[in-house]
């Protein structure tokens, strides 16, 4: 079984559940027009996140790492008409072209992107007291997960759900640069020996590269 055999399974889990429309093929559209390698999830984990949204009700969703709004386009059609999802991305070129993808979504009303550093912008969530959030995903650089993860706790309540991309694949990958590496690492040590969350890692093999999703309930 190689990486054809995940990517046709992939496809056809896709087509099976009708898992594209105008919207998200636009936002996919600016990627590839963008110039830029996609590192968005896939059309079977966003329906994945959209589903764990609606299982935990969730009205607040917390993202970090927007990119072009890929994601937020599945988690925020999970929401109520008086939820929220606020979506941080470092890059303001990444958080203009998502503005628009989310705009051209309908969901602007639901969706606030917020262009800076998760560093910053997550302790000044905390001070507006914008939290508890329901759901929190984490899909933004590598290296800072683990702060990442320590402030995202604070914004949380027992039975919010953090769920963190790409915390299998760096570990592996003999290519991947140790910054990289050892963020996931430390990471992925922080999760499982904090009594704060009950949690496991799920392999994620599909049309994008084999990798693995944290899933951690707060306890
Ligand atoms: C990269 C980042 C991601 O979040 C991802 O899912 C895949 C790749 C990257 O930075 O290369
Ligand atoms: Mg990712």
């Amino acid at each position: 079984m190689n990486n054809e055999y995940f990517i046709k399974a992939d496809n056809y889990i896709s087509e099976l559940f009708d898992l594209n429309d105008a919207a998200l093929s636009a936002t996919q559209q600016s990627i590839e027009d963008a110039g830029i390698h996609d590192i968005s999830i896939s059309p079977s984990q966003g329906k994945f996140l959209q589903l764990m949204a609606r299982l935990c009700g969730a009205k607040k969703i917390l993202e970090l790492g927007t990119f072009f709004g890929y994601s937020a386009i599945w988690l925020a059609r999970a929401l109520p008409p008086d939820g929220k999802l606020i979506s941080v991305e470092f890059d303001p070129a990444n958080a203009a072209a998502a503005q628009k993808n989310i705009n051209r979504s309908g969901l602007d009303q639901l969706v606030q992107i917020r262009s800076g550093s998760a560093l910053d912008i997550l302790p000044q969530l905390e001070i507006d007291n914008a939290g508890p959030f329901d759901m929190i995903f984490i899909d933004a650089d590598k290296p800072a997960y683990a702060e990442y993860f320590r402030l995202a706790l604070r914004l949380s309540r027992p039975g919010t759900l953090i769920i963190a991309d790409n915390v299998i694949r760096h570990v592996f990958d003999p290519t991947t640069p140790d910054d990289k590496k050892n963020g996931v690492l430390r990471f992925n040590q922080l999760v499982a020996e904090n009594d704060a969350v009950s949690a496991v890692i799920i392999q994620t093999v599909g049309c994008k590269t084999p990798d693995g999703m944290t899933i951690a309930v707060v306890n």
